[in-house]
Formats: C-alpha cells, sequence, structure tokens
C-alpha cells in the first residue's frame, strides 16, 4: 500500500485511474482545480471503491480531495506537509493535470506552457523538497508529430508539431534531466498515450468534456444521444484502406491498469527512468468507430465527410511491445468492449455530470 498524491485525479484518466488504485488497496489525495472536471466523478469513484464520499473526507480517509492548483506552491507544500504530520508522507504522485486541447494550445500556448510545463516544474521542486522520487507523467503520443512510421516504437523520433505537443516533449526532456542529474534517487515513469476512449463497465463514470468535443468518441456517443445531429467525419481521401484516418483508441480501464503497473514497477524495482507506449498495437479507422458504436448503441450515428482537419495524420499506431516487456502490461479491451462501456456512459448520462440531481 502506497500514499499517492493524483495530480487532476477528477478527470476522466485520472478518475478512473483513481478507481483502479483504491481497488489495489492504495490511499489517495487527489489535488485538482475542477477547470475541466467535476467532483461528482470522484464521489462516484468513492462509492464504486466503497470508501468515504471525497467531498467529506476526513484525513483517515483512503479518498482525500483538495481543490487546489499544481501551480500553487503553498497549497501543494501544505499537501506533503499534512501527510508527513499525519506519518504517513506521499509515497508518489501521479501527474495528470494538464490542458490538451491542440487547437487551444496554438491560441494560447502562453497557458499551455503555464500550465504544462511550469506546473510540472514547480511540482517536481516541491517533490524534491520533501523527498518524494517516484512519479508517473501523463504524457502523449502527440509527441511523434507525423510519424515516421507506424506502428510507433518509443524509439521513433519526438517531433511535436503544435504547442500542445511541445509541452509534453518538454515535461518529458526535464524528467531525463532530472533522472540523469540524480540517477539514484528518481523514479519516473512517462506514460504516452495513444487514443483514450470508454468508460468504466458501471456507466457510473466516464468523458465528460466542456462545451463541443474536439475528439471523435466523445463527440460520436453524443450524436449516439441525441445531444449533437451530426457527425462531420474529417476526410475520406486519407492513403488508407476505407480513406479515413487510422487511430489506436484504448479503453480507458486498459490504460488505468497501465498506470497501476507503471507504479507498481517503479516502487519495485531500483531507481528508474521509464517512457512507455500504451496502446493495443492495433489500428482502427473513423468508419470502423462509428459502425461499431451504431451496433453498441442499436442507433444510427448520422455522419457526412468533409475536408481533412489540419495537423492530422494519416495512421497512429503504437508499437506496445516494451510496455508488455518492462510491465507484463498489455490491453484487455476490444473494439465493441469500448463502444459497449462508452454507451453504457453515455445513455445513463446524457449530459454528462451535469445530469446529477
Ligand atoms: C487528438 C490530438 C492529440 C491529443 C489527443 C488527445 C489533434 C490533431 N490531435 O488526437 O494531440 O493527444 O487528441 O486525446 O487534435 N475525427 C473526425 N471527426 C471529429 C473528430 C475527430 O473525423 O469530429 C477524426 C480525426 O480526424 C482523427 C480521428 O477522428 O482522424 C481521431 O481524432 P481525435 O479523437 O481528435 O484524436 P487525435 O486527433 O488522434
Amino acid at each position: 500500500m502506497a500514499k499517492i498524491l493524483v495530480t487532476g485525479g477528477a478527470g476522466f484518466i485520472g478518475s478512473h485511474t483513481c478507481l483502479v488504485l483504491l481497488d489495489a488497496g492504495h490511499e489517495l489525495v487527489v489535488v485538482d482545480n475542477l477547470s475541466n472536471s467535476s467532483l461528482a466523478s470522484l464521489n462516484r469513484v468513492a462509492s464504486l471503491a466503497g470508501v468515504a464520499p471525497a467531498s467529506k473526507a476526513g484525513p483517515t480517509d483512503r479518498l482525500q480531495f483538495v481543490e487546489g492548483e499544481i501551480r500553487d506552491t503553498p497549497c501543494l507544500e501544505a499537501i506533503f506537509q499534512q501527510a508527513e504530520a499525519q506519518g504517513q508522507p506521499i509515497d508518489a504522485v501521479i501527474h495528470f493535470a494538464g490542458l490538451k486541447a491542440v487547437g487551444e494550445s496554438v491560441a494560447e500556448p502562453l497557458r499551455y506552457w503555464d500550465v504544462n510545463v511550469h506546473g510540472t516544474l514547480s511540482l517536481l521542486q516541491v517533490m524534491a523538497n520533501h523527498g518524494c522520487h517516484t512519479f508517473v507523467f501523463s504524457s502523449s503520443a502527440t509527441l511523434y508529430g507525423y510519424p515516421d512510421h507506424v506502428p510507433i516504437p518509443e524509439t521513433a523520433a519526438i517531433q511535436p508539431i503544435n504547442p500542445y505537443g511541445y509541452t509534453k516533449a518538454a515535461a518529458e526532456r526535464l524528467l531525463n534531466d532530472l533522472a540523469t542529474s540524480a540517477q539514484e534517487l528518481w523514479r519516473i515513469a512517462c506514460l504516452r498515450y495513444f487514443n483514450p476512449v470508454g468508460a468504466h463497465p458501471s456507466g457510473q463514470i466516464g468523458e465528460d468534456p466542456l462545451g463541443i468535443p474536439n475528439n471523435l468518441f466523445p463527440f460520436v456517443s453524443q450524436v449516439a444521444v441525441g445531444r449533437r445531429e451530426c457527425l462531420q467525419v474529417f476526410g475520406g481521401d486519407w492513403p488508407t484502406p476505407d480513406g479515413t484516418c487510422i487511430r489506436d483508441y484504448i479503453h480507458v480501464m486498459d490504460l488505468a491498469e497501465g498506470h497501476r503497473a507503471a507504479l507498481d514497477c517503479l516502487l519495485e524495482e531500483p531507481p528508474q527512468l521509464l517512457s512507455l507506449n500504451l496502446g493495443s498495437g492495433r489500428g482502427i479507422s473513423v468508419l470502423e468507430v462509428i459502425q461499431a458504436f451504431a451496433e453498441a448503441s442499436e442507433r444510427p450515428i448520422p455522419h457526412a465527410i468533409v475536408s481533412r482537419r489540419p495537423g492530422d495524420a494519416a495512421i497512429t499506431v503504437a508499437d506496445p511491445a516494451e510496455a508488455l516487456r518492462r510491465l507484463g502490461w498489455q490491453t484487455q479491451h476490444s473494439l465493441q468492449d469500448i463502444c459497449r462501456d462508452g454507451w453504457a456512459w453515455q445513455s445513463a448520462n446524457p449530459q454528462g455530470y451535469a445530469s446529477e440531481p
């Protein structure tokens, strides 16, 4: 059992990972500014895990919540100090908090660099002050830009093509420098996610983007539930078998298990820095997603092919062999599982967490 600080733990990937970590017996302190997430998600996590609700938790409960900012150093200092005062210092940090919309990062680079890079730096500084050196970082396949070949191994060139990608690359660079500076201390995992989708099979927690979704899956599920009329398919003339882009979609519960496995590995093995792809190795086209979701929801998904979206690559698929070798981890869920669970969430919560009474 470890005591883990989870930044951004109320968000989509964070909430599912919190559930997996609670089920594995860990104790969590979540810090989240709720800018793109809801405390309802953590209360549902608590109920699924059978622990006290995060919003009412006291210092001895297994899921505690602090509304705060990763750039707010006094807030982070207070979290570490309180845990030390209780005789249970923070053993590790899993860092999800950050901004992730590509278009927004082009319009607001200062904000993206501030939150994603400066935020990570201040968090690491507080960890170092308190002798905490175990860190799992939310990285992204966006690092690879337009990949030279697929499937993409971790040794592929890091060549981001937008400010969001540069902030992830900069944070990974920082982590590499830190690990090199004190190899006997730091235990770091940079987890490069491919396309996280789906939901917990209970339908209690899932993805709840603010406003109009940028990403394919939430858009498709909002069309299925009647919140949006028609999906635009960005390009039907890509060099792929059906002309639509191919991605490596990974069930969010597989991704959550990947974090648990990475943390176990860091805590058990000697200090090291791991950079790992978390993907399935399976390529799925946009039209295949639409068809599978229509089958799972038993509803048509009206869609129209429009022009390509600037910045898209034709095919992005992980080579996940290294994660299997280092963590013994691989994805377990099919596209059908992803659509079934995604639909369970969307149909039970048509307005996301705002459906909460
Ligand atoms: C996007 C980001 C990536 C980020 C990831 C986070 C871009 C270019 N890339 O990945 O940096 O890490 O989200 O999850 O924004 N599509 C449609 N119609 C839609 C939405 C998407 O046809 O309304 C297509 C896209 O063209 C793409 C596929 O669906 O081919 C997947 O798109 P999306 O879910 O946005 O993910 P990525 O672009 O792979």
